[in-house]
């Protein structure tokens, strides 16, 4: 993923909007309805990436906006992150068939994508949601229940693995590491914020 980031010859981040919502590169796009970009602020310093589109986001063109999402944004607001703020996208762009998980053909075809994303938002701080964000961001052999927690750093940017929010509803006793993770988060999220405000000065 990351040894694509010099290749990339993008102009702006509405360009590269427009050539992913063409995107042909993969069989995910013939059977979905929409390409799910990514959303949030393109000058955010915190990045959420998640796995991919499923049924809802499908439908209505937007990342996290079904069951996964509407939980990713009670913790959000529990964590006092407002969703306008960040940036939020996934792995693979378009919804795979029966919401299965994307294949290594798809996440190969798709990380230009978001190597370029995250060229041009160069956030602070990445939190990957669930094993396939911690895969393609930190290390292919990364198990997420032993790296949940755990930062990382790749290109200068802090990377945090936490279990996905869908992770969340099938097993609720997940829920209490992962608010330890997004507290931990909270606390490097403020540190970056206060270096911004003072290197302002
Ligand atoms: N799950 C994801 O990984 N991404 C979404 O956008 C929605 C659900």
């Amino acid at each position: 993923m990351w040894d694509k980031m010099d290749l990339l010859e993008y102009e702006n981040f509405e360009q590269l909007k427009e050539v992913c919502l063409k995107c042909n590169k993969c069989p995910l796009r013939a059977g979905a309805k929409n390409v799910v970009f990514g959303e949030g602020n393109p000058g955010a310093k915190l990045m959420f990436v998640g796995e991919g589109p499923g049924k809802q986001e499908d439908e209505m063109g937007r990342p996290f906006v079904g069951a996964a999402g509407q939980l990713l944004d009670k913790i959000l607001a529990a964590a006092g992150i407002n969703r306008q703020d960040v940036y939020i996208g996934n792995v693979v762009k378009c919804r795979p068939p029966n919401n299965r998980l994307p294949r290594p053909n798809e996440v190969e075809a798709c990380s230009e994508y978001l190597a370029a994303q995250i060229k041009f938002i160069k956030p602070a701080i990445i939190v990957c949601l669930g094993a396939l964000a911690t895969q393609t961001l930190i290390n292919p052999q990364a198990r997420i229940t032993s790296v949940r927690g755990k930062w990382f750093e790749r290109n200068g940017i802090k990377i945090l693995p936490t279990f996905h929010p869908a992770a969340l509803l099938r097993d609720p006793a997940k829920k209490r590491p992962v608010w330890e993770d997004f507290k931990s988060l909270m606390k490097v999220y403020r540190e970056v914020n206060i270096e911004q405000l003072t290197l302002g000065f």
